[in-house]
């Protein structure tokens, strides 16, 4: 199953990732997961990347779509793969299917109001990747045991920035995905387990 998972920030598409890769055991393939590997190791690339993510702007197109061309080349992701964070223009969508079959592509529909308020409250394990929302529940301690930090690009004004650049280019890629028919579009649920009941009815119907 070639997958896409597709919406605004915070909608949850790391989270579905997750559960579909634990189900299915395709690999998740995170542009910004990757990018901020890179950050964090200081590569060359990781240095451009951190002037894009941390003002909340996107990567330019070639940069992106080469990385995603390399990664999905990868033994690992013959037999399937679930794109997260990307396509995020109209132009990535569309060489992206110039050399790629994908089987469906997901949108998780959540009130942009929710969006932000997900993103402050968010804190990733820098260890295993596993994702918390603490606004119901405070931790600083992954169930791995490492503690949990706050994304760089979780600030306030930096999630208003990367709000922007989604809905600027969301309607046409949308647009974009019913013409090839393969959109599917699932509402964000009150938990990701609650979200995943319908992600997952989508993929056992493929
Ligand atoms: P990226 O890392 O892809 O960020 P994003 O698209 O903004 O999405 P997020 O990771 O913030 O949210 P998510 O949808 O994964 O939600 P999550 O599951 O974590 O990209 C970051 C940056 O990299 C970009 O801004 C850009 O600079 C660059 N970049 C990446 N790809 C690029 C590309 N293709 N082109 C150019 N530049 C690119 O959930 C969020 C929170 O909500 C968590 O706390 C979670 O626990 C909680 N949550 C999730 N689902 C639910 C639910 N149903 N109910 C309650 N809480 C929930
Ligand atoms: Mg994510």
């Amino acid at each position: 199953m070639n997958i896409v998972l597709f919406g605004a920030p915070g909608c949850g598409k790391g989270s579905q990732a997750k559960l579909i890769t634990a189900k299915y055991g395709i690999p998740q393939i995170s542009t910004g997961d990757i990018l901020r590997s890179e950050i964090s190791k200081n590569t060359e690339l990781g240095i451009i990347a951190g002037k894009y993510i941390n003002n909340g702007l996107l990567l330019p197109d070639d940069l992106v779509i080469e990385l995603v061309k390399k990664t999905l080349q990868q033994p690992n992701c013959q037999n399937g793969f679930i794109l997260d964070g990307f396509p995020r223009t109209l132009n990535q969508a569309q060489r992206l299917l110039e050399f790629i079959n994908i089987d469906v592509a997901i949108l998780i529909d959540v009130n942009i109001n929710e969006v932000e308020r997900r993103a402050l409250y968010r804190r990733i394990c820098p260890v295993c990747g596993k994702i918390y929302n603490i606004s119901n529940k405070y931790i600083e301690i992954c169930e791995c045991g490492n503690k949990l930090i706050q994304r760089e690009d979780d600030k306030l004004e930096v999630v208003r920035h990367r709000i922007e650049k989604y809905l600027a280019n969301s309607e046409d890629i949308i647009e974009f995905f019913k013409e090839r028919k393969i959109l599917a579009t699932v509402l964000s649920g009150e938990t990701p387990e609650e979200t995943f009941v319908s992600v997952d009815k989508i993929l056992s119907e493929l």
